[in-house]
């Protein structure tokens, strides 16, 4: 299903039956390529040992949804790896615009969402995960998670809002083709957004992102380990940090990895 001009930036395309992790499995390779290099993609059908954000389990049940990793090298030191997980948020939002999920939106981190009526509700989340040096070369697996259809008994593993591709078709979104369909969509999108922020950096996805917001405007609580903040979401900084009008007035910036955010 993919273009031949993406083809050639992709090293491999796989599909595992079943594996424990498809960010883990990536994590384990040696990164052949090199920085700025072409991409390993690996997706499986089904995930033992699954992760979420913050050490949460992923419930991965077999053939129901997208569960898919990208291995890559980038130029330019650990700093460039802060905008990444927006960067393929914002990716993943536009190639489910583009298949006609039209009410997909990113809620900052790594969230992709819907809302409605009955509030946020949630379609899958990324896992950005790499190293490297300071200075040098890094490497980053990006992780995504899609709910397709969630079969029945699953849903009571999930401790928050969700909803699934099938289950936006029957209130109006167009059927989803095939997960083969929607695999060749993100992995496009990923694939040139990607080569997009390796060349030139967060500064044009900026403007994408405000335009796909979830929380723009939305009154919020911001947790950290020790610590609590309240106030209304400004936007983003150009380093990617939420910025936040708090209630005494005052503006702050907030970084992916210290802080999870709700909506009151
Ligand atoms: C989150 O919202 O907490 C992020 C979820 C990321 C899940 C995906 S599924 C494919 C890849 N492999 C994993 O173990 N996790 C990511």
């Amino acid at each position: 299903h993919l273009p031949p001009a993406v083809r050639a930036r992709t090293a491999a395309v796989e599909v595992a039956w079943t594996i424990d992790s498809t960010n883990s499995e990536l994590l384990r390779r040696p990164l052949a390529e090199g920085a700025g290099g072409t991409a390993t993609v690996l997706l499986a059908e089904r995930q033992t040992g699954g992760r979420g954000r913050r050490g949460r389990e992923w419930a991965s049940p077999l053939a129901a949804h997208l569960y898919l990793s990208l291995s890559r090298g980038f130029a330019g030191g650990l700093s460039r790896l802060g905008g990444l997980s927006l960067v393929a948020g914002i990716a993943t939002v536009e190639a489910l615009h583009g298949l006609g999920f039209v009410g997909a939106r990113l809620k900052w981190p790594n969230d992709i969402v819907v809302s409605g009526g009955d509030g946020m509700r949630k379609l899958g989340g990324l896992l950005v995960e790499g190293g490297g040096e300071h200075a040098g070369p890094v490497r980053a697996v990006i992780g995504l998670g899609l709910n397709v259809r969630m079969p029945d008994g699953f849903a009571s593993r999930i401790d928050q809002p969700w909803c699934d591709l099938c289950g936006l078709s029957l209130d109006g979104s167009p059927p989803l083709s095939s997960r083969n369909a929607l695999a060749a969509a993100v992995i496009e999108h990923w694939v040139e957004a990607l080569d997009e922020f390796d060349a030139v950096g967060l500064a044009p996805f900026l403007p994408r992102y405000q335009a796909l917001d979830a929380l723009a405007g939305c009154q919020v609580d911001v947790v950290g380990p020790q610590e609590r903040w309240s106030g209304v979401v400004l936007g983003l900084a150009e380093d990617g940090a939420l910025r936040l009008r708090l209630d005494d007035g005052s503006e702050r910036g907030f970084h992916a990895g210290e802080v999870s955010v709700r909506r009151t």
